[in-house]
């Protein structure tokens, strides 16, 4: 026998079974997307596609040369007979600003934009971090906030509240300031750091040349001890700065959103000013950040658009999905209706006709396709979980009738007229 062909290690199939170590099936998935085309659109929010692949220097440029994220994790490769340099996409805001700016989008008027989709970072895979992973993402592009940074974080906590996950989530958030006042902290940060650069592990010292504001990021417990004693950034927010913070804040409270206030608070990725949160959880073991964002009013302009404040943020759809599987709600029914069956010569097209006729009166109809005998076909009928089955069988063709079989209910077996079929079907479903 050939060899048999495995997926590439921390990229998931999804199945319309569960599997023994990825819960999630295609059915929980596509349920899923369904709340969020209705969640985005409530709040006017407009769907954005982007390629999955973009120059690389996009990601540099934006995410920034430095973070992990770019440092390590891109799947990069060369096209154009090696003259360009192309990446999988590890996040959605970097293409999405791309396509804004290359269409000129914010041209007329501010954008409220999603996206839904793949996202490539080559981690070490474990429960909740995947090579490939999904991301919903929304967009909000042109606003100033801080009201827009209070209706993003409302929009999460509806979500959440939608999936029954609100009990398991903590809202985090934190201010970054604006460059000046980053600067600021940064140098102070820097030399409070440099003064104890013998008692940081080698991976925050590297930061410390490269990212200091990321040594506070560390999950070193030897480290905890520094980074609390470190300079706060938030004390070097100046006024508008503090204004914003204690804006987006009060509206929080108004709306009766709680949160933690978590001075250290940088996120993975350059881009961010200002307002930045995570939507974290302590059932998912190490992974715990399901939703991250906040604000990056610089990073339509060094992207060669015109200034533009905005904010925006992401979920991990398998990280939440998980979540919602093991503690939330999410209607993935998909079993049919009707399962149809049939029996002798010149059934097999008078049952198609039949399975037609009931999915236009709007019933999911799944039907029989093979030869084998009836005891075998009420079998599968059983196994697709089907409400009720409907039998088209040869002896009843000539009188125009067919039987129908309540699968889990009380109705058991009639013999109807075909014309009754949707009646006694509808009946049945009313009881
Ligand atoms: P991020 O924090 O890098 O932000 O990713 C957002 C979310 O994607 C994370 O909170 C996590 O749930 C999920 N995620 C990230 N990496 C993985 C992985 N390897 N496996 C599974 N899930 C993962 C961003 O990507 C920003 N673009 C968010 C944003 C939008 N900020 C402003 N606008």
């Amino acid at each position: 026998m050939a060899q048999k062909i495995q997926a590439v290690k921390g990229m998931n199939d999804l199945l319309p079974v569960e599997q023994k170590d990825f819960k999630l099936t295609a059915a929980f998935w596509q349920a899923f997307e369904d709340t969020v085309n209705r969640w985005t659109k409530r709040y006017g929010y407009r769907q954005i596609r982007t390629p999955i692949v973009e120059q690389t220097g996009l990601f540099v440029r934006s995410i920034g040369e430095e973070t992990d994220v770019v440092g390590k994790e891109m799947y990069t490769f060369a096209d154009n007979a090696g003259k360009t340099s192309l990446s999988l996409r590890p996040e959605g805001t970097a293409s999405c600003l791309r396509a804004v700016v290359e269409h000129d989008l914010t041209y007329n008027a501010p954008q409220k934009l999603w996206y839904m989709g793949p996202m490539f970072r080559a981690e070490q895979p474990q429960k909740g971090r995947y090579r490939q992973f999904h991301q919903v993402g929304i967009e909000a592009l042109g606003f100033e906030g801080p009201d827009i940074d209070a209706e993003i974080i409302a929009m999460c906590a509806d979500l959440w509240a939608e999936l029954g996950i609100s009990e398991h989530l903590t809202l985090e958030i934190n201010s970054l300031g604006n460059r000046e006042e980053r600067a600021a902290h940064r140098a102070a940060l820097v030399a409070y750091l440099t003064a104890h650069e013998n008692e940081l592990d080698e991976d925050s010292k590297r930061r410390l040349k490269t990212n200091p504001l990321r040594v506070l990021d560390s999950k070193n417990p030897a480290l905890q001890s520094i980074c609390n004693a470190a300079p706060r950034l938030l004390d070097y927010l100046g006024e508008a700065s503090q204004q914003h913070y204690a804006g987006f804040k009060a509206l929080l409270d108004g709306l009766g959103i709680q949160y933690v206030e978590n001075p250290r608070l940088v996120r993975g990725l350059d881009y961010y000013n200002q307002t930045v949160f995570e939507w974290t959880t302590d059932k998912l073991g190490s992974q715990a950040t399901v939703c991250g964002g906040g604000r990056y009013d610089g990073l339509m302009e060094e992207l060669g658009g015109r200034s533009t404040p905005s904010i925006g943020f992401a979920m991990g759809i398998e990280r939440l999905l998980l979540l919602v599987h093991e503690y939330g709600r999410l209607n993935a029914d998909v079993v049919p209706d009707v399962y149809v069956m049939q029996q002798g010569e010149g059934s097999t097209l008078a049952a198609m006709k039949y399975a037609r006729e009931l999915r236009a009166a709007g019933y999911d109809t799944a039907q029989y396709s093979g030869s084998q005998k009836l005891k075998a076909q009420i079998k599968r009928a059983d196994q697709s979980g089907a409400h009720f089955a409907l039998i088209v069988a040869e002896g009843e063709l000539s009188d125009g009738t067919v039987t129908l079989k309540d699968m889990r209910g009380t109705h058991g077996q009639v013999t109807v007229p075909a014309q009754d079929l949707i009646q006694t079907l509808q009946q049945w479903k009313s009881e």
